[in-house]
C-alpha cells in the first residue's frame, strides 16, 4: 500500500496531521517523562502503566461517545486487552468530561501505539496476551494520517481537534499522577 509519506501531492502545507504533532509535543514529552519513571520489567509497574491506560482511554472513549473515527476498533480492543491484564471493571457510567472530538481521541489512541511498540522491546519476555501483546493498528494509523494530512489546520473544526487533543493529553496526565501517587497496596 502507498504510504502517506509517499504521496506528498495529497498533503497540504499546513495540515492538521502535522499541527497535531507540533501542538502536543510538549504535553507528550511531559507524559512520557512521568510514565518513564515506571520500570516495565517489574510486574507491579507494568500493572500501574496498564491502569493509566485503562483510566485514560475509558475517559477519552466516553468523552467522544465511543466514536473514535479510524480508532474505534482499536479503542475497543485496547480496553478489552486491559481487562485481561487488570481484571474486568464495571461499565463506566456517564462521563464527567466535556465532549472530545473523535479525531483527537483517534490521534492519542493510534499514536500511542507507536510508543507502545518501542516500550514492548524493553519487556523481559515477549507478551502473549493483554495490552502489551497488541501489535497496533498500522492500517488505521495510515488512513488517519492521510485523512488529516489533507485537512487545513486553521478551520474551526481543526482548531477544535487541536484543542481537544491537548485536553486529552491533560486527562492522561491527570490519571498518571493519580495512579503514580496512589499508595502501594499494603503500604502504611
Ligand atoms: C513511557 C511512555 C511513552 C513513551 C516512551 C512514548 C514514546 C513514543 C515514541 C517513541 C513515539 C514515536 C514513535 C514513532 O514515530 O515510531 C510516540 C508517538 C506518539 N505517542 Fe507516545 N510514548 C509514551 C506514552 C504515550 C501516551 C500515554 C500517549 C497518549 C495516550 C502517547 C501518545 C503518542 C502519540 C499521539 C504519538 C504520535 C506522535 C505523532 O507522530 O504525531 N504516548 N510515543
Amino acid at each position: 500500500m502507498k504510504d502517506f509519506v509517499d504521496a506528498p501531492d495529497l498533503l497540504r502545507d499546513c495540515n492538521l496531521r502535522d499541527a497535531l504533532r507540533s501542538a502536543t509535543a510538549g504535553p507528550h514529552r511531559r507524559l512520557d517523562a512521568q510514565l518513564s519513571r515506571l520500570d516495565l520489567t517489574s510486574s507491579d509497574d507494568r500493572r500501574a502503566f496498564c491502569e493509566v491506560q485503562r483510566r485514560g482511554f475509558t475517559r477519552l472513549g466516553a468523552a467522544c461517545g465511543w466514536d473514535a473515527a479510524e480508532a474505534a476498533t482499536a479503542l475497543r480492543d485496547t480496553l478489552k486487552a486491559l481487562d485481561e491484564d487488570l481484571g474486568p471493571q464495571p461499565l463506566p457510567g456517564p462521563g464527567l468530561d466535556l465532549p472530545l472530538h473523535g479525531d483527537a481521541v483517534a490521534y492519542l489512541l493510534l499514536g500511542s501505539q507507536l510508543g507502545t511498540a518501542v516500550l514492548r522491546r524493553t519487556l523481559p519476555e515477549p507478551p502473549t496476551r493483554g495490552f502489551f501483546a497488541l501489535t497496533g493498528d498500522r492500517v488505521a494509523w495510515r488512513a488517519f494520517c492521510l485523512r488529516l494530512g489533507a485537512q487545513p489546520d486553521d478551520s474551526a473544526e481543526s482548531r477544535r481537534v487541536l484543542r481537544d487533543a491537548i485536553r486529552a493529553f491533560s486527562i492522561f496526565e491527570h490519571e498518571t499522577r493519580a495512579v503514580l501517587s496512589a499508595p502501594v497496596d499494603g503500604a502504611p
